[in-house]
Parts: structure tokens; sequence; C-alpha cells
């Protein structure tokens, strides 16, 4: 199998998209560490997965968490081919600009942006080591600046901006290494996040996040934003 002997991790796998991410890299034929702020939510998991799915306990907003989920995973499986920054709060879909608090601001900006970059930190450089890497931000279309009407969900949509700017951003600065990067609108999915009226499963959500982590060597598809594997305006 093409992905044979790659090692994908995934932040927030043990529920929602993240668990349909990581059980659609399984299927292509990845390891797959699921990363969850609980182990035991994480193992939980992989029993579902198989075989090719390992729990990895780590909490996006901590340094140490991330820095020790990393050493452990280099230290069982030599390399981490394919980051999937998947963790995300929306604790703010009833503000506008104007009626929001600090510390949803923060909360928010950490875990969406800063947790993101926080594993790129940890993670890139040994990709850039082997010349071989996918980095894939889930974002949100809700983050687009060219669709940015409404003052709702004011902190997630500055969260999901930056996090795309993180993407060119990174991508650019990775050019000709062979490490992608990537953002990926899953598109409005039930799961906690989503709620159950959406209208996609996380089948079809999982689809582009899973098609950028595993694009063929090769490929030079980096600096994006995808929904539904077309670009999607910034
Ligand atoms: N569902 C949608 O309609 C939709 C649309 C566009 C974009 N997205 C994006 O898709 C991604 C996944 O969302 P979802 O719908 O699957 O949401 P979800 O069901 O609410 O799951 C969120 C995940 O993020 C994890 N997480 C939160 N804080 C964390 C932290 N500090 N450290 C590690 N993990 C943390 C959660 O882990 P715990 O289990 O430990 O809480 C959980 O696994 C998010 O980035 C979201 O913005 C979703």
């Amino acid at each position: 199998m093409a992905h044979a002997n790659r090692t994908a991790l995934v932040t927030g796998g043990a529920r929602g998209l993240g668990t349909e991410i990581c059980r659609q890299l399984a299927d292509r034929g990845l390891r797959v560490l699921v990363a969850a702020r609980k182990r035991e939510a994480a193992e939980e998991v992989c029993r579902g997965i198989g075989p090719a799915a390992v729990p990895l306990a780590l909490d996006v907003v901590s340094a140490s968490s991330v820095t020790e989920a990393v050493r452990e995973a280099l230290g069982s499986f030599g390399t981490i081919d394919v980051l999937v920054n998947n963790a995300g709060v929306s604790i703010d879909a009833s503000r506008t600009v104007l009626d929001l608090d600090e510390d949803t601001l923060r909360t928010t900006l950490d875990i969406n942006l800063v947790g993101a970059w926080r594993l790129a930190e940890a993670v890139v450089p040994d990709m850039v080591r082997t010349g071989y890497g996918r980095v894939v931000n889930v974002t949100s279309s809700l983050g687009s600046l060219a669709l940015m009407d409404s003052g709702r969900h004011p902190a997630y949509r500055v969260s999901k901006t930056a996090l795309n700017a993180l993407t060119r951003m990174l991508a650019a600065e990775l050019s000709g290494t062979g490490v992608l990067v990537n953002a990926a609108d899953p598109g409005w999915t039930r799961s906690g996040m989503g709620g159950p009226s959406a209208p996609r499963g996380p089948a079809e959500g999982a689809d582009t996040p899973v098609w950028l982590a595993t694009l063929p060597e090769g490929d030079e598809t980096t600096g994006g934003l995808f929904a539904g594997r077309k670009p999607l305006q910034w």
C-alpha cells in the first residue's frame, strides 16, 4: 500500500470528525496516532479502529503535553509523516464582536490557532529532516475573509482566519522541502460541534482532510484552502 510505513498524528481524535479522519487514514494503510486529552478516550477509539490505531495523550493548549506526546511518538515510531490539526472549539456561536468576553477569545485562539502552531513547531522539523510531510489544518468557511458577512462566532471566525494565514505562511516557509501544508474545510458536519442537524455525515466531512493528508509523493499541492476537494475562497 502507498502509505504503509507512514505515521499520522490526528489531534482531537477521540470524537467527531477527528475519529472519522483517524478511521479513514487507517483504512488507507497508515499507522494513526489518535491524540486526545484523555488517553482512555483515545484507547476506546483505537479498539474500534484496530491495530493500526495507537492512543496518544495530548492537550494542544499545553506546550509540555505537546512536547511529551511528540517525543513519545517519535521514540516509538521514528517519524510523524502526517499531522492533522483537527482539535478545535466553537464556544461563541451566539456572541458578536462587541459582546465577547476576553476569556472566550483567548481560549478559542489558544486551542484553534496556537494549538495547531505548537504542533507544527513540534512535528515539522522532523518532517523537513526526512523530506516528506503532510500538514492539514482543519479550518472552516466561517474563517474565509471573502465570506465574513456576520458578526456571530467572532472568536471562532478570527481563529480560523488566522489558522488559514498560518497555513499559507508555513507552506511558503517549507517550499521545496517535501512538506505540503494545506487547510481543509470539512463543511457543516454532524458532530459535537456541528450538532445533529448538519447535512453531512462524518465520512463526507473527513474526506477533504484525508485527501490532503494522503497527497501522493511528488504532488506539489501546498498553501491551499479546500472544501469538497476544490479550492475555497480565502
Ligand atoms: N462539525 C462541523 O460542522 C465543522 C465545520 C467546519 C469546521 N469544523 C472543524 O472540524 C474540527 C473538528 O470538529 P468536530 O466537528 O469534530 O468537533 P467536536 O465533535 O466538538 O470535537 C472537537 C475535538 O477537539 C478536541 N479538543 C478540544 N480542545 C482540545 C484541546 N485543548 N486539546 C486537544 N483536543 C481538544 C476535542 O477533544 P475532547 O474529546 O478531549 O474534548 C474533540 O476531539 C474543528 O477544528 C472544527 O473547527 C467542524
